[in-house]
C-alpha cells in the first residue's frame, strides 16, 4: 500500500493545482481531517484517505506531520479497513496522548454482507502507537459498540472526538434520532479509553439545525466552551447556508454531572463554498489551532485528473470576542514571507494594478477606507478570460467572493454580511487552487477553491465608486 503511494507520488505533488503550503494528499483522496495532535515535538495531521484513485472509496487515514504546520511531511498509512468492525472504512476520528502513547479514536464502517440494502453500521474503535508512526489497532474494537440512546440512528454514528477532563475521558460522537432525522451530539465517559459508558445526549438540533451531526469537536477558548459540528441537512436562509453541508459551533456550557450542553446559536466557522468537517487541536503554548477540509461534497474537483482531490485550509487560529469565534491566519504562517511589497494611502478612480502585486501564490492584506469607498473589487488570478473576485458592495455591506470566472471547476458566488466600521482590512491566502480571505482580523472568512490557468497572475484593484480609497496594500511573496 504504502509503496504504491512512493511509487504515485511524482505524478501528484506538484502538479498545476497542487497546493505550495497547504496539506493535501501525496496521491489520491482527501476529505476530513483527523486525530489533529501535537504529539513528540510535532504537529501530526491524519485525514480520510483513499489512495488507490483520486475518488471517495474505503477510507484509509493518511498521515504527515510538521513542526511549522505549513511544511508537511508524508508519514505512510496510518490504518487502513482490515478488520471485521471497519473492514468498508476506517472513518473519521481524534487523537489523544496517554502515558506516552498516541491513541486514535475512528469509527469502523461496516456494510454487513448479509445486508441486502446497502446499509452500514457504524462503531467507535481505537488503535496506539508509541512512535506516533506505527499503529496498532486494539484487540477488543470496538470500544463503543451501539450508540447507547435507543432512538440514536446505529447507521449514523460517527466521528468521536476524545478529550481529557478531570482525570477521566469523554468523547462525542456525531449522531441522529433515526425515527425524526434530527442531529445530535451523544457523549460517552470512560476511565482508560477501553472500556466506554453512554453518558447523555449532549445537544441536538431544533428548527432548522440539520437531520445529522456529523465531526463534533469540543474545546475551551478564552475560558468559555464551544462544540463545533458540522450539520447535513441545513436549509439556505437568504445568503446564509448555501452549501450543501455546514461547518460551525456554539459556545456554551457542558455540565459533566447531566452531560448537558447547554448553549447559545449556531454559527458558521467559514463563510466560502469549500469548508467541512474542521478538528481543533491545543499548540504548546495554549492557543487553539484549526483545520478544516477546503473542498465540499459532491462538487467538481479539477485536480482528480492529476490523480489527487482534496486538500486542506490554512490552520487558524480560534479566539473568543463577544461571544463570537474570530479566526486568524495562525501565526506560523509567517514563516512562509519572503519579500515585501506596500503601498500607503491610495485613491484609485480607475483600475489599476500596483507594481509587483501580482501572483498565484501569497498573502495580499488590504485595508480599505469603505467610509469613503462605497463599493469597490479586487480581481485576483487575472488572466485573458479570467478572473476570481472580491465585491464589496458597501450599501448592503456585504462581501462576496465570486468565482464565476475562475477557470475550471464549480462557478458560483458566496456572500458574508458585515459589521463594517470605518474600514475594512481583508487578508487574502492564495495558493495555486485555492483563496482564502480573513476579514477584519477573523470576524469572517471566506474559503474556495478556484482552479485558474497557471498563467492567470494578475491581481486588479478596481473602483466601483468614484474612488477606492486603500488606507494600505501589502503583499508578500511566497
Ligand atoms: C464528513 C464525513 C464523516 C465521515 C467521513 C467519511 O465529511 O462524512 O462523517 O466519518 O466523512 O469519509
Amino acid at each position: 500500500m504504502n509503496e504504491k503511494i512512493s511509487t504515485d507520488k511524482k505524478n501528484s505533488i506538484g502538479t498545476k493545482f497542487y497546493p505550495v503550503y497547504h496539506a493535501a494528499p501525496p496521491v489520491g483522496w482527501m476529505n476530513d481531517p483527523n486525530g489533529f495532535c501535537f504529539f513528540n515535538g510535532e504537529y501530526h495531521l491524519f485525514y480520510q484517505h483513499h489512495p488507490y484513485s483520486a475518488e471517495w472509496g474505503p477510507m484509509h487515514w493518511g498521515h504527515m506531520t510538521s513542526k511549522n504546520l505549513f511544511e508537511w511531511k508524508h508519514l505512510p498509512i496510518a490504518i487502513a479497513p482490515d478488520r471485521f468492525y471497519d473492514k468498508d472504512g476506517c472513518f473519521s476520528g481524534s487523537a489523544i496522548e496517554k502515558d506516552g502513547q498516541l491513541y486514535l479514536m475512528y469509527t469502523g464502517h461496516v456494510i454487513p454482507n448479509v445486508f441486502r440494502k446497502k446499509i452500514h453500521l457504524q462503531t467507535q474503535c481505537i488503535a496506539r502507537s508509541s512512535d506516533g508512526i506505527n499503529f496498532e489497532k486494539f484487540s477488543g474494537n470496538p470500544v463503543i459498540g451501539n450508540p447507547g440512546d435507543h432512538r440514536a440512528s446505529k447507521y449514523d454514528f460517527r466521528d468521536p472526538k476524545v478529550w481529557e477532563h478531570d482525570g477521566k475521558f469523554y468523547a462525542v460522537v456525531g449522531s441522529k434520532i433515526e425515527e425524526e432525522d434530527i442531529g445530535q451530539i451523544l457523549l460517552f465517559e470512560s476511565e482508560d479509553l477501553e472500556h466506554w459508558n453512554f453518558k447523555s445526549i449532549a445537544a441536538k438540533a431544533t428548527e432548522n439545525l440539520g437531520y445529522m451531526w456529523e465531526c463534533p469537536n469540543f474545546a475551551t477558548i478564552d475560558g468559555k466552551e464551544i462544540l463545533i459540528l458540522s450539520p447535513q441537512g441545513i436549509e439556505q436562509e437568504g445568503i446564509v447556508y448555501q452549501n450543501v453541508y455546514q461547518s460551525g459551533y456554539m459556545v456554551g456550557n457542558l455540565n459533566y454531572e447531566t452531560g448537558i450542553f447547554t448553549h447559545e446559536d449556531f454559527h458558521l466557522l467559514d463563510y466560502g463554498s469549500d469548508f467541512y468537517a474542521p478538528q481543533i487541536t491545543q499548540t504548546p503554548d495554549g492557543r487553539t489551532i484549526l483545520i478544516g477540509w477546503l473542498d465540499m461534497w459532491y462538487e467538481k474537483m479539477p485536480e482528480q485528473e492529476d490523480g489527487w482531490a482534496g486538500m486542506m485550509t490554512v490552520p487558524r487560529e480560534l479566539r473568543l470576542k463577544n461571544g463570537k469565534i474570530f479566526s486568524v491566519p495562525a501565526k506560523e504562517l509567517e514563516g512562509l514571507r519572503k519579500e515585501k511589497i506596500s503601498y500607503e494611502k491610495l485613491s484609485l478612480t480607475e483600475p489599476t494594478k500596483l507594481e509587483k502585486i501580482s501572483g498565484d501564490i501569497g498573502e495580499l492584506i488590504v485595508d480599505v477606507n469603505t467610509g469613503k469607498t462605497p463599493a469597490f473589487g479586487i480581481e485576483l488570478r487575472v488572466g485573458e478570460k479570467e478572473k476570481t473576485i472580491i465585491e464589496y458592495a458597501g450599501a448592503e455591506k456585504i462581501l462576496i467572493l465570486n468565482r464565476k470566472r475562475s477557470g475550471k471547476g464549480p462557478g458560483d458566488t458566496r456572500e458574508v454580511e458585515l459589521n463594517p466600521g470605518e474600514n475594512l482590512t481583508l487578508r487574502i491566502y492564495l495558493d495555486k487552487s485555492s483563496v482564502e480571505i480573513f476579514i477584519n482580523d477573523g470576524e469572517a472568512v471566506m474559503s474556495s477553491r478556484i482552479y485558474p490557468d497557471e498563467s492567470s497572475r494578475d491581481i486588479i484593484f478596481v473602483p466601483w465608486g468614484n474612488s477606492f480609497e486603500i488606507n494600505s496594500v501589502t503583499f508578500y511573496s511566497f
